[in-house]
């Protein structure tokens, strides 16, 4: 918890060798508790009104600003020539008014003479068109000539900004996402990422099960990326074609942040603001990112959450598992995007509910986020993004009700800093006792996707279930992967933990006899890690954990519910 006395809850692709990741406490001085800032588009809008919009934002009490995102075309207006020099002037008027600023690598928007002169840098979908110009998030990650080109600007900029002090740190990229991509790179690369996991065609093979349905191959150049829509297309396959994926946005983000870090000297930290999609996979797979942030948009009009006006608020669980998902990843998260008030790209696009903002703001920093950055100071005019609220409205100048929620949020802050007491480190009575982890292993939710066997069967809608019930013991949670340290908990709770290795059960075996509790539900231990079935009864790795074992699985009918009988009792 927070020490607060008052509780409340080829460029050359280099490795992180050239400097080591700084200590990260050294970024964020916890009697600040928590920064507030915003993201300002400098190229939006006309020159002159950038300091009156940057004095606002400061008079409102955010404390850092957020630029660069989608740039490119404005850093690199023609190939090889650079232009930072608006740039630089936006940030001397952001230090003017003291505002720290987070730099962007607009990788998400490469500009049109590189699309139009490659176009092979494009994603190519299943069906086999691409996505072009004009939008964003349309350039392939496993093109080879595109890693190259963006690292290329990504030097440049590391070059301009990596020793600039007015940079706090940088965001790479735009909420980073696993793309099912069918680029000629993906075929490629995909080939040589199977032969560095299973070194021998014949263990792929056997990893893939290809002897069912003549499906062998004896050359790694025969493998193309999966069809996920083919006509029951290899499970297996897939598996590894969605694992790759997301290594593949995990090693294009390692690649920038040793860059930067070359310039740096580790002295601004580098991250990426990801959407919680937990089932992709790309989530904490970066190793070099110096920690975690995450996008949250709570009301959409899609989310109905509790009550007849709970679609104004947006579920809970929404931030809170963001929180303790990302938290325990470097142990210092922050929160990129959160939502100043209505936005533009939901089925319906309500109003939250008056002191909704306020209501995330507060749940956000009961997480512990280090920061809280708004999507955006000005509501767009133009573009794609028209009828976005940001904290001021459409004439520039008039703060929105969200706006001021922000505001009344820095105040307390504010105040609540004055309460800062770094002698005040216990937590309160019985609160390690509930200290709870949630194991969660991506492959497995892919995995089960594969074979639900019931349309009934929802893999995050299982794992809310048993978050819910812990959060209502007044738990504090961790969502934790397998690199974690089971002994920091008390309780575990490892929801569908399908694909697992004996290794695992041996770590599970320990942690109980050393006293913890291990909660194990549905669908545990029923297969490998390449999703295969074991032989030998069925489940039998978890039968001396569970103390029984498992004669059969049945299925029920949504109207047809009915009980299961144990020692003579029933449960429905
Ligand atoms: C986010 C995205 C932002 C902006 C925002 C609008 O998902 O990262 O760039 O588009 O949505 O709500």
């Amino acid at each position: 918890m927070k020490k607060i006395s008052l509780f409340l809850t080829a460029i050359i692709i280099c490795t992180g060798a050239f400097s080591s990741k700084k200590d990260l406490k050294e970024f964020f001085d916890p009697a600040r508790l928590a920064e507030v800032g915003v993201y300002y588009y400098p190229e939006h809008w006309e020159e002159s009104q950038w300091e009156r919009d940057i004095a606002k934002i400061k008079e409102l009490g955010f404390t850092f600003i957020h630029y660069g995102e989608f740039a490119w075309a404005m850093f690199e207006p023609t190939e090889g020539v650079y232009d930072f020099a608006w740039m630089d002037r936006a940030v001397e008027i952001a230090n003017k008014y003291g505002l720290k600023v987070i730099m962007c690598t607009p990788i998400a928007t490469p500009p049109v003479w590189l699309t139009r002169e490659h176009p092979d840098i494009l994603i190519k979908r299943e069906d086999g068109t691409t996505w072009d110009h004009g939008a964003r998030q349309h350039p392939s990650s496993s093109s080879d000539y595109f890693r190259e080109y963006a690292l290329k600007l990504v030097d440049a900029m590391a070059r301009h900004y990596g020793r600039d002090s007015r940079i706090w740190g940088w965001q790479l990229d735009n909420e980073p996402r696993t793309a099912l991509d069918y680029n000629e790179g993906s075929h490629k690369r995909f080939r040589v990422w199977l032969k560095n996991k299973y070194g021998t065609i014949e263990n792929l093979n056997k990893a893939w099960s290809t002897a069912f349905w003549s499906q062998v191959y004896s050359d790694w150049d025969q493998i193309n990326v999966p069809q996920m829509n083919g006509l029951f297309t290899n499970n297996h396959m897939i598996l590894d074609f969605q694992i790759f994926s997301s290594d593949e946005i995990a090693s294009f983000l390692d690649e920038q942040t040793a860059l930067i870090r070359r310039y740096n000297g580790g002295e601004q930290w580098i991250t990426t603001n990801y959407i919680p999609a937990y089932e992709e996979g790309h989530l904490r797979k970066s190793k070099e990112l110096d920690f975690h942030t995450y996008t949250r948009y709570m009301v959409y009009g899609e989310n109905f959450g509790i009550g007849r006006k709970g679609y104004r608020l947006g579920h809970v669980e929404r931030i809170a598992m963001a929180n303790d998902f990302f938290r325990p990843i470097d142990g210092v998260y922050g929160v990129m995007e959160l939502q100043p008030g209505q936005v533009n790209w939901g089925q319906i696009n309500p109003q939250p509910l008056s002191g909704a903002m306020r209501l995330w703001l507060w749940h956000v920093f009961a997480g512990e986020a280090e920061f809280i950055c708004t999507y955006r100071f000005r509501q767009p005019i133009y573009g794609t993004e028209l009828y976005h609220y940001g904290i001021v409205g459409p004439d520039g100048v008039t703060v929105t009700n969200g706006g001021e929620e922000y505001r009344q949020f820095i105040e307390e802050l504010e105040l609540l800093r004055k309460k800062y007491n770094p002698a005040k480190t216990e937590n309160p009575e019985g609160y390690e006792g509930r200290r709870t982890a949630i194991l969660y292993n991506y492959e497995n939710t892919l995995g089960m996707e594969h074979n639900k066997q019931t349309t009934e069967w929802n893999t995050l809608g299982h794992i809310e279930k048993y978050y819910n019930a812990l959060k209502k013991f007044n738990a504090p949670v961790d969502i934790i992967d397998e690199s974690g340290d089971f002994s920091k908990y008390k309780v575990m709770v490892a929801p569908a933990y399908q694909q697992l290795d004996r290794d695992l059960v041996a770590r599970w075996e320990d942690y109980v006899q050393n006293g913890g509790n291990l909660v194990l539900t549905a669908r545990s231990g029923h297969k490998n890690r390449n999703a295969q079935l074991w032989e030998a009864p069925f489940g039998e790795p978890i039968y001396k954990l569970i103390g029984a074992k498992i004669d059969f699985y049945d299925l029920l009918l949504p109207h047809t519910p009915d009980n299961v009988v144990m020692d003579g009792k029933k449960y429905p």
